[in-house]
């Protein structure tokens, strides 16, 4: 009888519990160890597979699913798709569904926190602390800049964007500014007094400037050299988007010259390697991309992931599709 069950592979250690979900649908392949399989053993492993349960960091690209012709589902527990070609699998006809909103509160608390922790010097303060060399208290010692009543600059605002302007305007009464391709109704940004302005000033004005944006060609490297100079030299900046929306060399230099203050980075261009020009300079905050990883968000997110499995593969419809173009849908 499980002759006829399709057959799913699921790529990465995930919760066995939500997991066991998937077996009285499928034949369920499982990584059962930590970390990703190299490309041409994934490859070796999705033969025979309808579907496939990724995380954000297995490339799904035209190569893979020209090896993989039995690939009909790409089930993402990220809402992140760059390590997706979302245009080869519509192409294909291969489905892929990601996993929004279960995560957006959660990354916004950690945004939040990266942003105070860089503010505040919480990260540069204890490394100091920790290595003995608290010898006397000063009035300045590790003072930073506020976090309460400054102009929070969020660039890319959508529901995460959103979620870290309602913490600062309706928590810390910051003022909010954003800068964003398509403005929020006006419904949107009253309660958060939010105001939509160009890329300069955004740069210009904001103390602490949060991105939140998608990883696209359009947005590699949106904060360089150019864009790092036209800042606060009071400024900070944190990044929970995509390692590449920043050119981490001119951070590390940028950080290094005080043309802004600090800096607070879960993510990284080539992560996990991280420039190491950034690990030489105190003033920033580096975390290895956990901006999501609360035990119930990555449940729920896993969970999502696990019920577009089940919904689509047994004829149903997705919960969360990305190119519902496929299906005939749009
Ligand atoms: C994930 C993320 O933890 O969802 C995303 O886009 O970046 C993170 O929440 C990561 O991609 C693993 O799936």
């Amino acid at each position: 009888m499980s002759m006829d069950k399709p057959k799913v592979l699921v790529a990465r250690k995930t919760f066995d519990d939500i997991v066991d979900r998937l077996r009285p649908h499928f034949e369920v392949e499982c990584k059962e160890d930590e970390g990703a399989w190299s490309q041409s053993e994934l490859i070796a492993r999705l033969q025979g597979k309808a579907g496939v349960y990724i995380t954000g960091t297995e490339k799904i690209d035209a190569a893979l699913l020209d090896a993989c012709p039995g690939l009909k589902l790409v089930a993402s527990m990220a809402v992140g798709y760059n390590n997706v070609d979302v245009a080869a699998c519509t192409a294909r006809g291969v489905l892929l569904t990601n996993a929004p909103d279960v995560l957006t509160e959660t990354t916004a608390d950690f945004g939040f926190a990266l942003m105070m922790a860089t503010a505040r010097r919480i990260a540069e303060s204890e490394h100091f602390l920790r290595r003995g060399e608290w010898k006397q208290w000063g009035v300045t010692m590790f003072a930073g800049g506020d976090v309460h009543g400054a102009t929070l600059g969020i660039l890319g605002m959508g529901r995460i964007g959103q979620a870290i302007a309602r913490r600062g305007a309706l928590g810390f009464g910051m003022k909010v500014i954003y800068h964003n391709r398509s403005r929020l109704a006006p419904e949107l940004e009253a309660p958060l007094g939010a105001r939509w302005v160009e890329k300069d000033e955004l740069l210009q004005q904001a103390d602490h400037l949060v991105l939140v944006l998608p990883y696209s060609a359009s947005s590699h490297h949106a904060i360089g050299a150019a864009e790092l100079s036209k800042m606060k030299k009071t400024a900070t900046l944190t990044n929970i988007a995509r390692g590449g929306i920043v050119d981490d060399a001119a951070l590390a230099r940028a950080l290094a010259a005080g043309t802004i203050a600090a800096a607070g980075l879960d993510v990284f261009e080539g992560e996990p390697s991280v420039h190491p020009e950034l690990l030489k300079v105190p003033n920033v905050v580096l975390t290895p991309h956990i901006a999501s990883a609360s035990i119930p968000t990555r449940r729920a997110m896993a969970s999502l992931a696990v019920d577009n499995l089940i919904a689509v593969l047994t004829g149903g419809k997705p919960v969360t599709p990305v190119n519902p173009e496929v299906l005939g849908e749009r």
